[in-house]
C-alpha cells in the first residue's frame, strides 16, 4: 500500500472519523489500493445494511425542463429533444404491472415540468399508495407547502441531488439555482419526515477530488438516507458537450468512501454507471452498494429520456430485467429485498453502532 494511503485506511478500518484530507486520498486509489478499499466496504455494507439488495422501479413520467443545466440532455434549451408527458392512466398501467412483477418501491421521476400539476401528481400518489408500495418523488425543487402536500399524500421519500457540493460550480452548472437554495429543500423534505435522497456527479469539468471528498461530508452532514452517485457522461446537444466522461474507477472509489462516511445508507450502483461498464452494477455492489433503480417506463417513451446518451438497458423488457438482476444479485451470495426497503437515519444509525 501506499504510505499515504495506508494511513487513511487504517483510520477508515479502526471507524475513526475521516476528514476531508483523508478522503482525498481514499479517493485517488488504484490498483491494490483501490481493491482493499472496495473491500472494506462491502464489508460495511454487510454489516450494517446487511445482504439484501432493494430494487426500485424508476417511472420518468415526463421529460419536460423548464431548467437548463449544463450537464444534462433534457435541459430546456434542448429542442432536439421529442418530450412526452405521461397521462395518469399510461403511469397506473406500467405501475401496476411493475408491482404485479413483484416492486415494492417505484420512483415517479420527471423534469421540472411545471405542466405536470401538483394535484395531478398529490392525486397520482393517493392511487400507487393503494397499491401497497412505497413511493418516491423526483420532481425537483419545489416549495415547502407542495412538498408537504405530496408528503400527505402518502409519498414516503424525495430523491433531489445536490450534484455538487461546490457553491460556484453549482451555480456556473445550473444557470438560476443555488446550492443554498437546493439544501434548503433537502432541509425541509428532512422536516417533513420524508427519507431523503441525495448524490452528485463524478467528473463535472471544473471538479476536483477536493470537491468530491466534500461531497460526501456535505451528505453525512445533511444526514442523508440515500446517495446517487454516478459518473458524468457529456450529451452531444449540451453545453458540456466536449467535456470528457467522468472515471468508472473514481466512481467506484466514492461509493466506497460514501459507504465508509455513511454504514447506514442506501446506495444505488447508478443506470450511469453501468452505461460506462457493462459489469457496473456488479462492481458497484461490491463497492458498498445495496440498490438497484431499473427503469419501468414504458418501452416507447425510455430513449426520450435521455439525460446522457446511449442510456444502459434502455430496450429491456420488465421481465428480462427481473431475472437477470436476481440472477447477478443471487450470484453474489446476496438477496432480493421483499419489502419497502425504507431507510431510517436514526435507527440504521444505532443499529450501525452497535454492530461495527
Ligand atoms: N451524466 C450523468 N448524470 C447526469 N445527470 C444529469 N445529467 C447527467 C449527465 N450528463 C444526473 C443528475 C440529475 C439526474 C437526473 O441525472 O445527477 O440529478
Ligand atoms: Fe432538468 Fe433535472 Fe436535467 Fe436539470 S438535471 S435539466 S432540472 S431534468
Amino acid at each position: 500500500m501506499k504510505p499515504s494511503f495506508q494511513q487513511a485506511f487504517n483510520k477508515a478500518l479502526q471507524q475513526e472519523e475521516l476528514t476531508q484530507e483523508d478522503l482525498v486520498l481514499l479517493l485517488q486509489a488504484q490498483g491494490e489500493d483501490a481493491q482493499a478499499l472496495r473491500n472494506l466496504a462491502n464489508e460495511v455494507r454487510h454489516q450494517a445494511v446487511g445482504d439484501v439488495v432493494h430494487l426500485r422501479g424508476i417511472i420518468e413520467f415526463s421529460n419536460y425542463c423548464s431548467q437548463q443545466c449544463h450537464y444534462c440532455g433534457l435541459r430546456a434549451g434542448n429542442t432536439a429533444l421529442g418530450r412526452y408527458r405521461l397521462t395518469q392512466e399510461e403511469i397506473m398501467t406500467v405501475a401496476e404491472a411493475a408491482v404485479r412483477r413483484g416492486y415494492k418501491t417505484l420512483v415517479l421521476q420527471s423534469g421540472e415540468d411545471m405542466n405536470f400539476s401538483v394535484e395531478a401528481i398529490t392525486e397520482l400518489v393517493q392511487e400507487l399508495k393503494k397499491m401497497d408500495v412505497a413511493i418516491t418523488l423526483s420532481c425537483g425543487e419545489r416549495s415547502y407547502q407542495v412538498y408537504e402536500q405530496w408528503r400527505l399524500a402518502g409519498a414516503d421519500r424525495y430523491l433531489i441531488k445536490q450534484e455538487t457540493s461546490d457553491p460556484i460550480l453549482f451555480s456556473r452548472l445550473r444557470p438560476g439555482r443555488t446550492l443554498d437554495e437546493r439544501l434548503e429543500c433537502q432541509r425541509y423534505l428532512k422536516d417533513l419526515g420524508y427519507q431523503l435522497g441525495s448524490g452528485c456527479m463524478v467528473g463535472l469539468p471544473g471538479q476536483t477530488i477536493a470537491t468530491l471528498a466534500q461531497d460526501i461530508l456535505l451528505m453525512r452532514e445533511m444526514q442523508v438516507n440515500m446517495s446517487g452517485i454516478g459518473p458524468f457522461i457529456p450529451h452531444g446537444q449540451t453545453p458540456l458537450k466536449m467535456a470528457s466522461r467522468g472515471s468508472v474507477e473514481l466512481t467506484l472509489n466514492m461509493l466506497a468512501a460514501a459507504r465508509l462516511v455513511m454504514p447506514w445508507v442506501h446506495l444505488p450502483a447508478t443506470t450511469a454507471l453501468s452505461t460506462l461498464n457493462p459489469e457496473g452494477r456488479k462492481l458497484a455492489l461490491l463497492s458498498g452498494a445495496n440498490v438497484i433503480m431499473p427503469n419501468v417506463s414504458p418501452q416507447e417513451f425510455r430513449s426520450l429520456y435521455q439525460i446522457y446518451p446511449d442510456k444502459y438497458c434502455i430496450n429491456d423488457p420488465l421481465d428480462d430485467h427481473w431475472e437477470e438482476l436476481h440472477n447477478l444479485i443471487h450470484s453474489l451470495g446476496r438477496t432480493v429485498g421483499t419489502d419497502y426497503g425504507h431507510n431510517y437515519f436514526e435507527e440504521a444509525f444505532s443499529y450501525v453502532q452497535s454492530k461495527i
